[in-house]
């Protein structure tokens, strides 16, 4: 996730505008920043990595002269966050800059085919591909509209995508695709923006361009066409009349609730992965001896669902492991034949990296699954994956969560495949519904947040909690316990349902709350048989069930749905959601603050 905001004037100076309306952006990425101007057709540009902060500090972005600019604020997805790789980015003829958010899935073909025109890229990013595609097409003697038209042609992949041209300084083009674009429209000027409270201290009309649309930004003016047709989109701007208070988190109360709504479309870059980060860290894992799936937290929950993953899909046996507990556990054993696979979202927790150097030092071979780029994990991993989730500023943990699972559910599927051990047709059912994850998020976010409020405000009181599922629903269950307790102090406890009767039965009396994982996999007719038992012993039940699972509805107290038809690996992405949500909302009951858990931190980076 990134942050874009463009000013053009009719008098004035461009950069001052640039600069404060990026500060706002701060929340979408703060490794990179980048400002150009155009003044006298000539391109000026300054970018560098770090804050905005502390890029101003060591470069004066207010300086840059000129009436037209565009800035970007980054978080690295591709290349690292160095100044290379800072937008905006430009074409060999330092004429055309472009800033970008989204993913471009073709670069790597693009690029190849663009340096063996003789274009010199000078990033390890998508994003470069874009103003060397105009270039080439502004060479052939098209305009700067026509030249745009035929390089989203070639796009795949979601963007906003702002460009200015030293020889048509008298505009901004502005293309749509998936990501979310608003221009901001005063009487001698426009804002284009990712976000809206952006450019609200400088006006309050607003115009979106909606997904697949074109738009030429000028002084106060704008004509927006649909990419497809090329049609003209009449579209008149309109009023903003709210204030937010708190422009970084769109006008949610908590960093919290807005991440766990950004996962449709966190989800949704997550799957939009390179397919050669994906093929060779499969051909790892294919290779490998023995492979120990290696976190701490909620990326510990990740290795558990991953390890049912790898196993069912592909056969693959693997060995999730607490990093704390790595070294006491396996270290002895780690030779150049184990594969390390650790997951972590910040790629800094200490006890991760203490576990990947031993490996290190014992000759293992470290693969890593991070969104953060740049990271210590991805300089310590010979292959790694950046999950592409965006930052995430919340304490506890939601839409990295899904993203891990969603990187590792494409791993297993490929090593299923590479392997020989699904039908085609499985594959094809199997890779219909992993596209369908993010639509079916965003259901349950619509249709299930009420009740589940609901559900919270009912329970608020409650002193102690248990968890339980079966298969892969266990690592579902550990991930809403963690939850639960980590932002609101609530003691709560995990058990395998299976393992009742060998203890947890015992804390069971009358109205003790236990909350059953129930997607209708191969478990269910068990997990049914357990929900019985402990019902029987008194116990309230929340059940989170399968759209129209009459059977386990009418033995719940409580039940939360999810859409139907999702396979049994994907199910932890899509169940795990109503328990966010319940954490959450628990802790808004309590009077707690869910971003602030106490003594927990973000990167966990002593040991
Ligand atoms: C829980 C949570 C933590 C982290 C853990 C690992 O909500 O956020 O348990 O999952 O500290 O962090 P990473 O993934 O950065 O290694």
């Amino acid at each position: 996730m990134v942050g874009i905001f463009c000013c053009i004037l009719k008098d004035g100076k461009a950069a001052p505008i640039v600069h404060s309306a990026l500060k706002k952006l701060e929340y979408r990425g703060y490794d990179s920043t980048g400002e150009a101007t155009i003044h006298k057709n000539k391109l000026y540009i300054k970018k560098d990595s770090g804050t905005i902060d502390e890029v101003h500090a060591r470069h004066n972005l207010d300086d840059l002269p000129g009436k037209i600019g565009i800035g970007h604020i980054r978080w690295a997805t591709h290349g690292a966050p160095l100044r290379e790789n800072a937008h905006p980015h430009i074409d060999c003829k330092e004429q055309i800059a472009v800033v970008h958010n989204g993913i471009i899935e073709n670069f790597t073909e693009l690029k190849k085919e663009l340096e063996e025109l003789g274009h010199t890229f000078k990033s390890k990013t998508d994003s470069e591909v874009i103003p060397h595609l105009i270039e080439e097409n502004l060479n052939r003697g098209l305009p700067l509209i026509e030249a745009t038209r035929e390089t989203i042609k070639r796009l795949e992949g979601s963007y906003a995508i702002a460009i200015i041209y030293v020889k048509e300084p008298d505009k901004i083009i502005c293309v749509q695709k998936e990501s979310s674009l608003t221009i901001g429209i005063a009487e001698n000027a426009a804002y284009p923006t990712s976000d809206i409270p952006t450019f609200l201290p400088l006006t309050k009309k607003a115009v979106t361009i909606e997904n697949q649309e074109i738009a030429i930004v000028s002084d106060g003016k704008y004509e927006i066409r649909k990419i497809t047709d090329w049609s003209l989109v009449p579209r008149e701007p309109k009023l903003i009349k709210w204030v937010p208070k708190k422009a970084e988190k769109l006008g949610y109360p908590h960093f919290m609730l807005k991440e766990i709504h950004d996962q449709p479309s966190s989800i949704r870059n997550t799957l939009r992965l390179q397919d050669q980060y994906l093929e060779l860290m499969t051909t790892f894992l294919d290779r490998a001896k023995e492979v120990f799936l290696v976190a701490c937290g909620t990326s510990y929950h990740t290795c558990l669902a991953a390890s049912y993953m790898f196993s069912k899909l592909a056969f693959l046996s693997t060995h999730p492991v607490p990093a704390s507990e790595f070294i006491e556990q396996q270290g002895k054993s780690i030779n150049i034949d184990s594969t390390i696979l650790a997951i972590s979202q910040s790629g800094e927790t200490a006890d991760t990296l203490a576990a990947v150097e031993h490996a290190r030092l014992h000759a293992a071979t470290i693969l890593g699954l991070t969104n953060v780029i740049g990271s210590t994990l991805t300089r310590v991993s010979r292959v790694y994956i950046c999950q592409q989730s965006g930052p995430e500023v919340g304490v506890a943990a939601t839409k990295t969560f899904t993203a891990q699972l969603c990187v590792l559910a494409q791993l297993a599927l490929r090593l299923a495949k590479k392997r020989g051990k699904v039908s085609h047709t499985e594959m094809e059912r199997l890779e219909e519904k992993i596209e369908q994850i993010p639509d079916a998020v965003e259901t349950i976010l619509q249709t299930q947040e009420e009740r589940i409020r609901q559900i919270a405000k009912k329970y608020r009181d409650i002193e102690f909690f248990l968890f339980s599922g079966r298969g892969i629903s266990l690592a579902t269950a550990l991930e809403g316990t963690l939850k639960l307790l980590e932002t609101n102090y609530i003691p709560s406890m995990t058990f395998p349902a299976g393992e009742r009767e060998h203890g947890p039965i015992s804390l069971v009396e009358q109205g003790f709350p236990v909350v059953f994982i129930c997607p209708r996999d191969e478990t269910h007719e068990k997990i049914v048989g357990d929900i019985r038992e402990i019902k029987d012993r008194g116990a309230s039940i929340i059940a989170i069930i399968e759209e129209g699972d009459e059977e386990i509805k009418a033995l719940a107290d409580d039940h939360i749905e999810i859409v139907k038809g999702m396979p049994e690996i994907l199910s932890p992405i899509m169940y795990v959601i109503p328990l966010q949500l319940f954490a959450y909302y628990m802790a808004v009951e309590r009077e707690l603050d869910p971003d602030r858990p106490r003594h927990l931190t973000k990167a966990v980076t002593v040991k």
